[in-house]
């Protein structure tokens, strides 16, 4: 496994890895890897002859009033679990060497953002975009792997390689839970102890939302109200938003019906957390 830390380094190991016609799996990353990274890995792993792991904390696309400088790291762990997952290269530039001045042409993204995290994190999805642009074009794989924890993020980039042409598959892997269905994100360590056991329930109150829609309910605002009182009771979390949309386009729906995504996020002291299911007929 190698390590890459520069832009002209990581260029001519993909030059020499293309010439031999190798296939590259991509797995972007911001790092403090877990179960749900190791998920994606595997794929990327089992699809590929070559694996390439970037782990970058981006920060174009971390707001002003948000965790960039405190976004956990660990470098080293990272190095362990990407050498136990078979990675080839791992690329871990440092932020002036992403960006070395300012950008003179950015992403921008106009369809997707104006609901869910969109919302409440203007920009974030112009600074993904522009940084998966960035590595992409360094990169070059044939496969990029992405957590549908994030199934916003998934529709974006997916818009993103669509409209740009971008010779590349997007794949969406499941999302990794622990045992109590709290999703794995590396926001997790930011949760207190009284956190960390109420935040299964923001699984839990999906769950419930998928059970109600079994049993015939298919008012999409009942059932965000019984989602959002059954998190205002059980936890002590501030909900950003609560929502059900139509999937993959993330459009309003007034019956809840077809392929959609129920999705929410809800703020804890230091840490917010998402988490969504996604519903699609077979
Ligand atoms: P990061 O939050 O590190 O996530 C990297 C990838 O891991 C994303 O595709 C995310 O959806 C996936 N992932 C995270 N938790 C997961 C889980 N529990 N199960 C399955 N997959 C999971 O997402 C980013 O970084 C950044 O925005 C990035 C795409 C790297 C651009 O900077």
């Amino acid at each position: 496994m190698r390590v890459i830390t520069t832009v002209s380094e990581l260029k001519s190991a993909i030059k020499a890895e293309k010439a031999q016609h190798k296939t590259i799996g991509f797995v972007p990353t911001m790092g403090y890897l877990h179960e749900g990274h190791r998920a994606l890995l595997k794929r990327a792993r089992q699809e590929n002859q070559m694996v390439v792991l970037s782990v970058f904390v981006n920060p174009i696309q971390f707001g002003p009033n948000e965790d960039f400088e405190a976004y956990p790291r660990d470098f080293e762990q990272d190095q362990k679990t990407a050498s136990e997952e078979g990675v080839d290269i791992i690329f871990h530039p440092s932020v002036s060497e992403m960006y070395p001045h300012e950008l003179s042409v950015g992403m921008t993204v106009n369809k997707r953002t104006d609901v869910l995290c969109g919302e409440s994190r203007p920009g974030h999805f112009d600074g993904v975009a522009t940084v998966l642009t960035k590595l992409f074009h360094l990169v070059q794989p044939d496969r990029a792997y992405f957590g549908k924890k994030d199934a916003q993020q998934v529709a974006v980039v997916d818009g993103l390689v669509n409209d740009f042409n971008f010779p590349l598959q997007i794949v969406p892997v499941d999302t990794v839970r622990e045992q109590d269905g709290l999703a794995k994100s590396s926001r997790n360590v930011y949760l207190t102890e009284k956190e960390r056991l109420e935040a299964p329930i923001l699984y839990k109150s999906l769950l419930m939302a998928v059970e109600m829609i079994k049993s015939g309910e298919v008012n999409p605002e009942r059932i965000i109200q019984e989602i959002t009182d059954k998190i205002h009771t059980e936890t002590s979390g501030q909900i950003d938003y609560v929502s059900i949309l139509a999937y993959p386009n993330l459009e309003k729906i007034d019956v809840v019906e077809g392929n959609y995504i129920i999705a929410l996020a809800v703020k804890f002291s230091k840490a917010r957390l998402i988490d969504n299911v996604i519903i699609v007929e077979e």
